[in-house]
């Protein structure tokens, strides 16, 4: 079922956001070579805690951490670690912020001191990629606008889209429906409706789509060991267009 959200409840996923994405502007000046992932994941529990936020995905089907870090070749869902970041690393932070019962969700990918050209040109097509799916979220469009404008944007770029993992619609609970895919045919699936509140979130790989998952359960890799990187925003569709709440 797809619900939507009144102007109240969005004006209470913003006030989520709102932290969200204070708390990434904050992750930005910490990233560094010698850094842990650990020290960051600390961070944010001591962040949200000090806003009287909480971090969704701690517990969330068993998930033991604040935030997922997902380090080059990890697509999502890659556990903070104690090691220390490498000069040339890139890393991907993601978390879900519940402030008042009231959810909002934003990974970015960040570029641990002097990257390679290839890794800098992955995250620059990534971030793109997101903000063309964002145009697309406009009432009377469908999911599948979204989708193709990532699809279309990535593949021209020579990297292709991560399948098994896609965007969603978010509110009181993390996943709700409908599901947002990054790829994918224009004009089908879902209608957008303004009250809607979705998660644009696209991965893009420099070889392959295909994961593996590690033995943890829950590191989800490139099959290939290519580079995998992340942009994610929580999404309002309003009547005057998309309105971004993880971006304040
Ligand atoms: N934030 C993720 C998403 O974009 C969900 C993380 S899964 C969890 O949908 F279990 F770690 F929470
Ligand atoms: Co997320």
């Amino acid at each position: 079922m797809i619900t939507l959200k009144t102007k109240e409840q969005i004006a209470k996923m913003k006030a989520a956001g709102k932290i969200l994405a204070e708390c990434h502007r904050q992750i930005a000046g910490k990233i560094r070579p010698g850094v842990t992932t650990m020290e960051i994941d600390r961070f944010v529990e001591d962040f949200l805690a000090s806003r009287g936020a909480i971090p969704e995905q701690k517990g969330y089907h068993g998930y033991p951490y604040a935030t997922c870090a997902s380090v080059n070749d990890v697509i999502c869902h890659g556990f903070p670690k104690d090691e220390p970041l490498n000069d040339g690393d890139i890393v991907t932070i993601d978390m879900v912020v519940n402030l008042d019962g009231w959810l909002a969700d934003s990974a970015w990918s960040y570029a641990v001191g002097q990257v390679s050209e290839e890794a800098r040109r992955l995250l620059d097509v990534t971030k793109r990629s997101l903000y063309l799916g964002i145009e697309q979220a406009v009432v009377g469009n469908r999911i599948g606008d979204i989708s193709h404008a990532i699809q279309t944007y990535a593949e021209s770029n020579g990297y292709s889209v991560v399948r098994q993992f896609i965007g969603h619609a978010i509110g009181q609970e993390m996943h709700e429906e409908p599901q947002v895919p990054h790829y994918g045919p224009p004009h089908r699936g879902p209608r957008l409706k303004e009250g809607m509140v979705i998660t644009i979130e696209p991965m893009l790989n420099i070889g392959t789509f295909a994961c593996k998952i590690d033995p943890d359960g829950w590191t989800a890799r490139t099959a290939d060991g290519s580079l995998s990187a992340q942009y994610e925003h929580t999404i309002a569709i309003t009547a005057d267009g998309p309105l971004i709440l993880t971006e304040q």
